[in-house]
């Protein structure tokens, strides 16, 4: 049960006089979760920051592992360690521009630093030569372009001393265990409502070694609203697919980088462009799944120019064709390289990734369409359609719209299709 002080504390200044809390703290999986999850399906799209010491090194957040760094030296980077004010504002303008509707930062990665104010630790920013909260400054910015806020925060630690042994000595699980579940609390009660809680990497603990069911019956007494990810080995609210898109049958979301990592990477310059962005969100929301996508910005908080560049033509393109992403629901057509599609009730958006400008059709839609719409521009478009194909006439011969062309079917009811081997089927019936 979670009692009227426990609400209030938990919400401090962001808690209105006279609300009433809930009765009982929510759990993931009961009756509260789809009300919990519903900002988070319509929003579709958001924002995750990696960020930390390893930003300044610019060889990926696994450096100090990977390059079997010494905890000693990686420590001396906390001294380089000093962002420019207000970058976390440059960043929730972009994914403000770029369409994105909330932002998940990094509080703390597998180093162990934390760019928040713990009592639990001096590797923190606001103790070390930063000598600021980085995770207030990033809630502030946040906020103040109207975007909901999410922690990601690194169960798994190469920096305290209990991080590995925990696995072997009870005395150190306990310990580690306590300074954990610690903060987390700390994050859930000093920075005002959160909406989104994204552990990562579980090692080397299961459930039990981490107390899992505690640590979440803790977040939802601190953040009755709050939705939690899988990533502290139970099911949590939703999946979270990496670097894939894969539908699942509850709520998912694919996070993905813009490059091929998450931490700032000097040298990695193979970036996805904006037509792969737009496809993989349309794909996402087709699955009736989130896409968070990544950005990693250098020590001093400034973000690589191609993520920037990418960001606003993705951004550019969702302002004329936000309609056929945000609040769609699961659609159960097939696509392929060429097409995706979204659903909207019976509003069918089909997002065309290379126009050919001579043909277009789509395979066995069998419900009727009432009426074909270019997106971005209105132009109504001229189609003939029987239950094998959709065939539409009398195309642009140019791109109506860049990178992704968007058509708007109205359909007499839910969209159906037809199984592709009925519609092989057609000219061989009897055949197949
Ligand atoms: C993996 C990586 C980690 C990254 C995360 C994002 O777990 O270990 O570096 O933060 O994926 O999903």
């Amino acid at each position: 049960m979670i009692t009227r002080r426990t609400w209030c504390s938990a919400l401090g200044a962001g808690m209105t006089a006279g609300a009433q809390p809930p009765v009982a703290a929510p759990q993931p999986g009961d009756s509260t979760r789809e009300q919990r999850l519903r900002w988070w399906h319509d929003a579709k799209f958001g924002m995750f920051i990696h960020w930390g010491l390893y930003s300044v090194l610019g060889r990926r957040e696994w450096v100090l592992e990977q390059e079997a760094i010494p905890i000693s030296e990686y420590e001396q980077l906390a001294r380089r360690f000093t962002p420019q004010p207000g970058a976390a504002r440059q960043w929730a303008r972009l994914a403000k521009r770029a369409g994105q509707k909330y932002m998940v930062l990094t509080t703390k990665h597998h180093e162990g630093f934390c760019l928040f104010d713990t009592k639990l630790t001096d590797y923190c920013a606001p103790k070390q030569a930063c000598g600021r909260d980085l995770v207030r400054e990033y809630v502030d910015a946040a906020r103040a372009e109207g975007l909901r806020v999410g922690f990601y925060y690194s169960l798994m630690d190469w920096h305290h001393p209990d991080g590995e042994r925990c696995a072997k000595d009870e005395g150190a699980r306990k310990r580690f265990v306590a300074y954990i579940h610690g903060q987390v609390r700390e994050l859930l009660t000093n920075y005002g409502k959160i909406d989104v809680l994204w552990y990562d990497v579980a090692h080397p603990l299961d459930a039990a070694g981490w107390e899992s069911e505690r640590m979440n019956r803790m977040v939802f007494e601190l953040q009755p609203e709050i939705i939690v990810n899988n990533r502290n080995r139970l099911a949590g609210d939703f999946g979270t697919p990496e670097q894939r898109i894969t539908e699942e049958p509850r709520p998912w979301e694919s996070c993905m980088t813009l490059n091929g990592s998450w931490g700032y990477c000097r040298t990695d310059d193979e970036w996805k462009n904006a037509r792969t962005v737009i496809r993989n969100l349309g794909n996402c929301a087709r699955g009736g799944g989130n896409y968070l996508l990544n950005i990693g910005p250098r020590g001093d908080g400034s973000v690589p120019e191609p993520s920037v560049q990418i960001l606003n033509s993705v951004g550019s393109w969702l302002e004329r064709n936000g309609k056929s992403i945000y609040g769609t629901e699961r659609a159960r057509l097939r696509y392929s390289e060429m097409t995706g599609f979204t659903r909207r009730g019976n509003t069918l958006y089909l997002q065309v990734h290379f126009w050919d400008g001579v043909t277009l059709s789509i395979p066995g839609l069998e419900t009727k369409v009432l009426s074909a719409r270019l997106l971005a521009t209105g132009e109504k478009l001229s189609y003939q359609q029987d239950k094998y194909r959709l065939l539409f006439t009398g195309l642009p011969a140019t791109p109506p719209d860049e990178p992704v062309t968007v058509i708007e079917l109205e359909c007499e009811g839910e969209p159906v299709q037809m199984d592709r081997l009925l519609v092989r089927g057609r000219d061989h019936r009897g055949k197949v």
